[in-house]
């Protein structure tokens, strides 16, 4: 355990025999020069020992002189080694290559093999945080708003009634909650003539059979309310008191119609905490032939 660490080489195998080649041409081609030089001195050597020192003077082959014929054995010994070097010993030849070759072939393949088993994996991790997000945009999806009228002191209704008739303000309920779902309490709906065309009804009520007319939902509680809302992106609880004041916490934004007097009523808005609402929108509509009385729109959504 606490013994001496075997040194990890630097290099790897096919380096090192690449290194080990290279060394092994060197020597060869060293020797191959060693030899040439030699084979000259020797050459020189064999001319003088006969021509001037007299050693053999008198040897003859075929009317030549015997030193031609060593001079030619001798070169053909380093012919022989010169074509031992460049031809018969060539380290890096065609099966030296095609060896190579084939080593670094079997390495893409492996480097392919580990990428597509990477990109598998990424795949599947970018497939799960896709998934995730669109699931968390869908339990997001519904903007969930309270659209209000009220005056200075937070009155609403009187009456089971609307205690004004401001013209803008309606039309503005009208378009805003157009081919949305509009939720409300029993008494708010029990306050309307008849359904307002283009919007699905919700009502809530804890009656268990109460009666409406086709198309308008019943439910017993604002969370089946909501729940029954949930494809629409932006459903609107539109009152009454009671409503208002159940759903004022779970709300995303509040479309308010700020009358700017104070009125008898008996239902009330609660008071916006402007420490949980930010205002992002306030337009002033003053007085009119068709408008009694001042009056802003004003948007909030929750800090
Ligand atoms: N100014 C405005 O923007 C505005 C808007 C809308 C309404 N209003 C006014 O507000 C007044 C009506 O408001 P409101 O407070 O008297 O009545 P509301 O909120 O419209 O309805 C109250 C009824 O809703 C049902 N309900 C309430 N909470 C429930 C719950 N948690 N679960 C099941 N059912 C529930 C009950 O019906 P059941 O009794 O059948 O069980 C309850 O009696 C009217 O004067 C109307 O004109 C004003």
């Amino acid at each position: 355990m606490f013994g001496k660490k075997k040194p990890t080489p630097q290099i790897d195998k096919d380096q090192l025999e690449l290194i080990e080649n290279a060394q092994k041409r060197i020597k060869q081609k060293k020797r191959l020069y060693v030899h040439f030089v030699v084979f000259l001195i020797g050459a020189i050597f064999l001319i003088v020992a006969n021509t001037v020192l007299g050693i053999g003077e008198n040897v003859t082959f075929f009317g030549k002189e015997w030193f031609l014929y060593a001079i030619l054995l001798w070169l053909f010994f380093f012919l022989y080694h010169l074509f031992n070097v460049f031809i018969t010993h060539k380290f890096m030849g065609k099966a030296w290559e095609k060896q190579q070759l084939e080593k670094l072939v079997s390495k893409q393949k492996q480097r392919i093999e580990e990428l597509k088993s990477s990109f598998v994996k990424e795949e599947k991790i970018i497939a799960k945080s896709e998934v995730y997000n669109e699931s968390k945009n869908e339990t997001k999806k519904s903007k969930l708003t309270i659209i209000v009228a009220a005056a200075e002191n937070n009155a609403i209704g009187k009456g089971n009634q609307l205690i004004w008739h401001l013209s803008d303000d309606l039309k503005r309920f009208k378009n805003l909650t157009n081919e949305h779902h509009i939720i409300m309490g029993r008494k708010t709906f029990e306050s309307f003539p008849k359904p307002l065309p283009n919007r699905t009804h919700v009502v809530i009520t804890r009656q268990a059979n109460y009666k409406v007319p086709d198309g308008v939902i019943v439910v017993n509680s604002l969370e089946d309310a909501i729940d029954a809302s949930k494809n629409d992106s932006q459903p609107f609880i539109i009152g009454g008191g009671e409503i208002y004041k159940q759903a004022l916490t779970i709300v995303d934004k509040i479309e308010l119609t700020r009358v700017h007097e104070s009125f008898e009523a008996d239902t009330f808005f609660p008071s916006i905490d402007t420490s949980i609402w930010k205002e992002t929108a306030n337009t002033f509509h003053a007085k009119d032939d068709n408008h009694a009385f001042e009056f802003s729109f004003i948007t909030y959504q929750k800090k």
